[in-house]
């Protein structure tokens, strides 16, 4: 990774970060926040949102997808996950499946433990996903 796009993901990790303090994860205690780079270079935040019947929580990733998919979005470039918690925050296998219908080249940057960036394209992470069916929108997904 080369200087500038060291700083650029930095930038983004920060942006998650400050996404994580708005989390609502009252049952696991593990805040998780997410900054989402769009294609026309709009930025969407999200965080954890959790309820008390368990599987009706959304993670910070979606939450920042849905951000922005209901404010017009539909490509996307990099995702940057955080949690204070730890490094090495990778999206669940959900969000990955959930990020793939908008294209698997997005980018996801990680801060590992050591505090170095990992980034990966979604098709890394999710290799041999269903492919996108006629009825998709998304043409290059
Ligand atoms: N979580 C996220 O929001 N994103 C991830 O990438 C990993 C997990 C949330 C879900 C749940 O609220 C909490 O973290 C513990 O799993």
């Amino acid at each position: 990774m080369d200087e500038q796009k060291e700083r650029f993901c930095r930038e983004l990790i920060s942006v998650a970060r400050e996404a994580a303090l708005k989390t609502y994860s009252p049952y696991s205690d593990f805040p998780v926040g997410a900054a989402v780079l769009t294609g026309d270079g709009s930025l969407y935040t999200g965080c954890n949102i959790e309820n008390r019947s368990f599987n009706v929580s959304i993670c910070a990733e979606r939450t920042a997808f849905a951000k922005a998919i209901s404010e017009g979005a539909r490509q996307f470039k990099t995702v940057a996950v955080y949690s204070p918690r730890g490094g090495d925050c990778w999206p669940c296998g959900l969000c990955r499946q959930f990020m793939s219908e908008f294209g698997d080249q997005v980018e996801i940057i990680v801060e590992a433990k050591d505090g170095s960036l990992i980034c990966r394209k979604l098709a890394e992470i999710l290799p041999e996903h269903p492919q996108a069916p006629e009825k998709s929108l998304i043409k290059n997904a």
